[in-house]
């Protein structure tokens, strides 16, 4: 059976072990996922721990502000509780994870206007690749994950300005409007030239 359709028949649940795997302490990929506690970095914690995972078995590392909630303890990640709005708790609990090749950055916050959200995200953001890029030698790979705002527009310009018909695809032109996600995709680029 293949992973993604173990994954997709609810399989993977019964091979996540409650320890970490020693295997995986040496494995080539080290992922560390920005809001494991979410919907989609939870989802990707569980994936990336398979033995048959592509690239795996991994070493995963998440992320999140809470205690580590009672459903995500099964899961054999390494969690760290950390605010990424705050850079120096990002320096001391992010810069020690040296041995990290890819990040999953899935995380978000919502404020009241897009001003807002383009401060505070591009924040989050930047203190996760300041404290990254110089320590994590081996890092190769920085995965930043979207919405479909990218084409529509921000939540308070819906219906007020003039965006992409679907269906969308990643070659769509940005809506001429802010857009935190526009900002997160240019903090990356500039950090990657
Ligand atoms: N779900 C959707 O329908 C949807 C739709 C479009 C786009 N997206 C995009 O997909 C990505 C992931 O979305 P999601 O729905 O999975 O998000 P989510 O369920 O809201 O999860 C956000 C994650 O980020 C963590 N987080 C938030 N602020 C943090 C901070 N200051 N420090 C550390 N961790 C923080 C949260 O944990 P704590 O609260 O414990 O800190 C949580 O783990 C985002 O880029 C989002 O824009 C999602």
């Amino acid at each position: 059976m293949s992973w993604w359709w173990e994954r997709s028949t609810g399989a993977a649940a019964k091979n996540i072990s409650n320890e970490i795997d020693e295997s995986s302490q040496n494995s080539q990929n080290v992922a560390l996922i920005i809001g494991v506690t979410g919907i989609v970095g939870n989802s990707l914690a569980e994936i990336l721990s398979l033995q048959n995972t592509p690239g795996g078995p991994w070493k995963v590392y998440g992320v999140a502000r809470r205690d580590r909630p009672a459903w995500n303890t099964n899961h054999p990640v390494h969690y760290v509780q950390c605010d990424i709005s705050n850079p120096n708790d990002v320096a001391l609990k992010l810069s020690p994870l040296t041995d990290v090749t890819h990040i999953f950055y899935v995380s978000w916050t919502s404020k009241s206007t897009e001003a807002q959200n383009i401060e505070v995200n591009g924040s989050m953001f930047r203190n996760v690749l300041n404290a990254l890029i110089p320590k994590a030698p081996n890092l190769r790979h920085v995965s930043l994950q979207t919405g479909v705002k990218h084409y529509v527009g921000p939540f308070e310009l819906f219906g007020k300005i003039k965006a992409n018909e679907p269906p969308f695809t990643e070659d769509l032109p940005r809506v001429n409007a802010p857009n935190f996600y526009y900002t997160l995709e240019d903090i990356l680029f500039e950090t990657s030239v």
